[in-house]
């Protein structure tokens, strides 16, 4: 049989598309089918349950479907078969469905059930809030504000109280935990407890789930799971004051000179509150929200010109407005703040 074009083309597309799916699945970060948590772990049992579930009504409808066509076919001398009106047929035939959505029901709501309502006791709190577009986070317990980079100990539940500042956002980080929309004038929740073996050097990436604006798709976020000790290491760095050395006294008297001040906090020198917390920039592995390593070279792209790296970032550009070896200074001692 020559199949025409058209025909070759479309089975080609049939056959690329769980190809396609299986090398995503396979090599993406953001999985849902590796859960990192307690949260995910139920959902991800609930996805294979129902999985197999339809998997089998699919081979078991086929096959009849298949064994019906052969054995009534039409053959010489004798017509195909057909059935009409068999009452007890049909009550069995609308049962079995009942049962199998009964079957996805029930772990179904006993997920939704356990995963949501109140967090459990003795909980990390952490408020999360959702800016066009970047996230701040808050640890309450300790006083630490920070952006875009959380990082959370092993095996403790972890409650996320989830705000927006402007429009709708969605936090989420697939190995972790769901989508929730962050609603501005809303408050939600989300828990989960990182599963004990998750702790790793290596980030968990999240991302904005809710179209937000022209950089929807750059409002990422990273989720450091952290041994207890590494856990507290990095407390104890977040609720010191940043160190400033002599080294980069240029770049710290730019910052305390210029407009960084009238947005930015940095603990003991600013307090503004429209743009990400500086106080320990230095120690965070990505800037503008995840879009770009922090390096000295991105750095100073950043500060001059945040819109050209980010389309609608709200920082103006600082190209201009300072000279190239101030941008530098103010890179070095931005690098500096660990
Ligand atoms: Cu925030 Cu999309």
């Amino acid at each position: 049989m020559r199949l025409s074009r058209s025909r070759a083309q479309r089975i080609a597309l049939l056959l690329a598309v769980p190809v396609l799916i299986a090398v995503v699945a396979c090599s993406a970060p953001q999985t849902t089918l590796e859960p990192a948590s307690n949260t995910t772990e139920s959902v991800d049992g609930v996805y294979r349950f129902i999985f197999w579930l339809a998997g089998a009504v699919f081979v078991i409808i086929l096959g009849i479907v298949l064994v019906f066509s052969i054995v009534f076919r039409e053959r010489p001398g004798r017509e195909a078969k057909q059935f009409h009106g068999n009452t007890r047929l049909e009550i069995v035939w609308t049962l079995i469905p009942v049962l199998i959505v009964v079957a996805m029901a029930v772990p179904t709501f006993s997920v939704i059930v356990d995963t949501t309502g109140d967090p459990p006791e003795g909980s990390l709190v952490i408020e999360a809030t959702g800016r066009q577009w970047w996230f701040e986070f808050e640890y309450p317990e300790y006083g630490i504000t920070t952006a875009n980079e959380l990082h959370v100990p092993v095996g403790r539940s972890i409650s996320v109280n989830l705000f927006s500042e402007d429009v709708i956002h969605s936090f989420w980080s697939p190995r972790l935990f769901g989508k929730v929309d962050m609603v501005p004038g809303h408050g939600n929740n989300l828990f989960f407890t990182p599963n004990a073996d998750a702790a790793r050097a290596e980030p968990y990436l999240g991302q904005c789930a809710e179209f937000c604006g022209t950089s929807h798709a750059n409002m990422r976020f990273r989720v450091f799971v952290d041994t207890q000790e590494d856990f507290e290491v990095w407390v104890a760095a977040q609720q010191a004051d940043a160190v400033t050395d002599a080294a980069v006294a240029a770049g710290a008297e730019v910052y305390a000179t210029s407009a960084c001040i009238g947005c930015h906090t940095l603990q003991g020198v600013s307090s503004g509150v429209i743009g990400p917390n500086l106080t320990h920039i230095g120690g965070r592995s990505t800037i503008a929200s995840g879009l770009m390593d922090n390096t000295d070279a991105n750095l100073r792209r950043w500060i001059s010109d945040p819109p050209e790296a980010k389309p609608g970032a709200k920082m103006p550009a600082f190209e201009g407005l300072l000279s190239e070896r101030q941008i530098g200074d103010l890179a070095a001692y931005l690098l500096s703040l660990k």
